[in-house]
């Protein structure tokens, strides 16, 4: 596993940019595994700058997100479909026709994963796997479980995330309960991951994560048996690694 500690969050943000560019730029036509969350938005940004400014194309890019609440609609301005569009798809020269997300507004639950696991399958898998890492260890929306998950799943949310991403929302209420994941056995065959963390309120799960035990209490502690990770961090949410 590569680390790198950096100084701040925009830092770390350029650091995972330039990670994720010089994927476009080795593999014009790569598929990228996307994330949503605070943490990745400054990426995002500088991405889109990079792109702005000529030194970055996207056009070939076909990107898999790797979760969707259920029973958001693309245009709820919660849903990851429109986070996705508005951070930024709606700013780069990507295709939207090759970008994809769970499907949030299926309702059954095992036809929206199976079409999903179809669509990166189809895909021919990711070749960089970018994540963000929740409090109590999830990935994607993998929570804490007795076993690692396979495919593309339907979970229920714990209070904890939950919790933690109401902010976005106007109330705690108005967090759907439920949503479709990428399943730790997908993340798993992406052949590089890129794992950003931030914050000082990261610090604990990242140690926990990267050097405690593999467990699927521990959802990212898998990520320690793929060969291919890169964490990036700022200097708070690294204190116990550096
Ligand atoms: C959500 C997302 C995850 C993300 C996590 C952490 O639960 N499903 O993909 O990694 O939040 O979010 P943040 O980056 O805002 O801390």
């Amino acid at each position: 596993m590569r680390v790198y500690c950096e100084k701040d969050y925009d830092q770390a943000s350029r650091r995972a940019a330039n990670i994720i560019a010089a994927q476009v730029v080795l593999k014009p036509d790569c598929v990228l595994g996307l994330a949503t969350g605070s943490t990745p938005v400054g990426a995002y940004k500088e991405l889109i700058d990079k792109c702005e400014k000529g030194e970055l194309d996207f056009s070939q890019v076909r990107s898999v997100n790797l979760d969707e609440y259920k029973g958001l609609s693309p245009e709820n301005d919660q849903s990851y479909r429109y986070f996705m569009n508005t951070n930024l798809f709606d700013h780069i020269n990507i295709d939207k026709n090759n970008t994809n997300v769970p499907n949030g507004l299926e309702p059954d639950a095992d036809k929206a994963c199976a079409d999903y696991d179809a669509i990166i399958e189809s895909m021919g898998g990711v070749d960089l796997q970018l994540l963000g890492l929740g409090h109590n260890g999830h990935i994607a929306f993998n929570e804490p479980a007795e076993e690692f998950s396979k495919g593309t799943n339907c979970v229920k949310l714990t209070q904890m995330t939950i919790d933690a991403n109401a902010r976005f929302f106007e109330s705690k209420d108005d967090v759907p309960k439920e949503a479709y994941t990428m399943g730790i056995g997908s993340i798993m065959k992406a052949k590089k991951i890129l794992i950003v963390a931030c914050g000082e309120d990261k610090a604990e799960i990242v140690k926990k994560a990267f050097t405690g035990p593999i467990t699927p209490q521990v959802p990212a502690s898998v990520l320690q048996l793929h060969p291919d990770v890169t964490l990036v961090g700022d200097a708070a949410a690294m204190k116990y690694m550096v």
